[in-house]
């Protein structure tokens, strides 16, 4: 279709939705800012966005909580009595023999603005690790190849990007070589954008030519693995469990036999891990099970979940809702191809944020206040769309340090402090001596490379504790041989 086709097809839509203020700088732009602003506005489904405005902008929907929400289920970390470890025994072992005849795929969800964090680039592309400064992404690559040495298969790995960050993502990524995974074993795709729209109902213009949008929350991830291709690849493939997780936690394990193998004896369509909550108000999401017939596990966010649930304890005084989520999870892969036939749809989460935008004469604004509202799809809303699920415990310590802010609680700070610690106890678990100071934290800066090991047991078997001396004060960086 020609520029003058298209936009009166787009007018049309417009008109019909009230919303034809987006076309009003039209006689403005060139061809090529003409043609910008058309891909921006013909990727919106102006039906959707009118329900929305309805139901999620001019009023704030009614939150709506099961009213029979009862703690869930949850597997130990470590296994009680002899029956519970045999158990674990064998789902590590089938687990093991899954990765190693190629089942298992990663995915990193990188589509965030991570805003909070002020850092000017893709989250995966931060330095992180305490010594050498690998970044996220660097973290998670040589994690997958440590996998790949260890069992002997290619693990793929698939990053979600958004349309604002998708090349810069994949330039990184590029200029890295992969961090050493081989170019085909990375594969990209783009989650949807939502526009933002101020509190009165309007889409808002970024500029005379481009909307203003943001990507449509982690939950976009299930429908675009699908729209994009990846997901009939990886069916082809023979993959059926996807290891999912976030771009901003650094203790991550993505390849884990004894969840996958767990996973896989429970035929579970979607697993998760969990970890005691820091405190009834922790900002993590929380899982709950509605005990309705059947029961569905499901996560309500940190801020949705009523007070009076959050400090809820049982006859002994432990709290009652205290399966924090760490975002990670397994999905079966044909249960997300099922979702998609079935034409799934997710809830829709409103936040109010400060969008800065053009007004209608044109000239910029930068709001003090929060203006308008993004909306977004959390993927965790999937859970209760699931018949089968799974809940493993997990430590804190060994698996979750998130660097979301700047500084204070979940900052680089926080995690590098985090991934020290781990590493002190992984050497001492293997015989090393560690100087500590007063407070029980580490007296050294420690980084092991995931190229060497990816957890306290494969480290034992991979230095002699005779070997490694750790000064007080000083520095000490474990890697493989073929990182030295
Ligand atoms: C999230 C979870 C919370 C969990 C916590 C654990 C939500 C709403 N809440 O909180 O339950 O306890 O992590 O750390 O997710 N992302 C995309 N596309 C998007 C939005 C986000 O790929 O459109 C990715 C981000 O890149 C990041 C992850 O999703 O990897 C988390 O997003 P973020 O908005 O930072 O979630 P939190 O509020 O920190």
């Amino acid at each position: 279709m020609d520029l003058l086709s298209r936009y009166h097809h787009a007018l049309a839509t417009l008109r019909e939705h009230r919303q034809d203020h987006l076309l009003a700088f039209w006689p403005d732009l060139d061809d090529a800012g003409r043609a910008r602003l058309l891909d921006d506005i013909e990727r919106i489904d102006f039906e959707q966005v009118a329900k929305l405005i309805d139901s999620h902008v001019l009023r704030e929907p009614p939150l709506s909580l099961p009213s029979d929400i009862a703690p869930p289920d949850i597997l130990p970390n470590e296994p009680a009595g002899a029956k519970q470890k045999q158990q674990y025994a064998a789902a590590r072992a089938r687990g093991e023999q899954l990765i190693r005849a190629g089942k298992v795929a990663c995915l990193t969800v990188a589509g965030g603005q991570g805003t909070r964090l002020g850092f000017d680039g893709p989250k995966g592309a931060l330095p992180i690790s305490p010594i050498r400064n690998k970044p996220l992404f660097q973290l998670f690559a040589e994690q997958i190849r440590n996998a790949g040495n260890l069992y002997g298969a290619g693990v793929p790995w698939l990053i979600m990007t958004s349309p604002t960050n998708d090349y810069a993502t994949k330039a990184f990524l590029e200029a890295n070589k992969f961090f050493g995974l081989c170019r085909e074993q990375v594969v990209f795709f783009t989650q949807g954008v939502m526009p933002a729209i101020s509190v009165d109902g309007r889409v808002l213009l970024e500029s005379k030519d481009r909307v203003a949008v943001s990507p449509d929350g982690h939950g976009g991830t299930l429908r675009a693995i699908y729209r994009s291709g990846a997901l009939e690849r990886l069916q082809q493939a023979g993959v059926t469990v996807l290891s999912y997780f976030q771009v901003d936690n650094p203790l991550i394990h993505p390849v884990d036999p004894l969840f996958i193998g767990l996973h896989d004896q429970a035929r579970s369509q979607i697993s998760s891990k969990t970890i005691p909550k820091a405190g009834p108000v922790e900002k993590v999401g929380n899982f709950c099970k509605s005990a309705g017939l059947p029961p569905r596990l499901m996560v309500i966010e940190y801020s949705d979940l009523p007070e009076k649930l959050a400090y809820a304890t049982d006859a002994t005084g432990r709290r009652l809702f205290d399966a924090g989520s760490i975002a990670i999870h397994l999905f079966d892969v044909d249960f997300i191809a099922t979702l998609n036939r079935g034409g799934f749809a997710l809830p829709f989460h409103r936040a109010v944020k400060k969008v800065p935008h053009i007004d209608a004469a044109g000239k910029p604004v930068q709001p003090d206040k929060p203006n308008a509202v993004k909306l977004e799809t959390f993927v965790f809303d999937s859970l209760p769309l699931a018949e089968r699920t799974l809940l493993l415990a997990t430590r804190r310590d060994e698996e979750f340090a998130p660097a979301k802010n700047a500084s204070g609680a979940d900052s680089v700070a926080t995690a590098r402090a985090a991934m020290i610690a781990r590493a002190a106890r992984w050497l001492e678990a293997a015989g090393v001596a560690i100087p500590r100071q007063a407070d029980g934290t580490p007296d050294a800066t420690i980084e092991i490379s995931p190229l060497l090991a990816d957890s306290a047991e494969q480290l034992g078997g991979a230095i002699l504790a005779s070997d490694v001396r750790v000064p007080p004060g000083g520095l000490l960086y474990l890697g493989a041989a073929t990182e030295l």
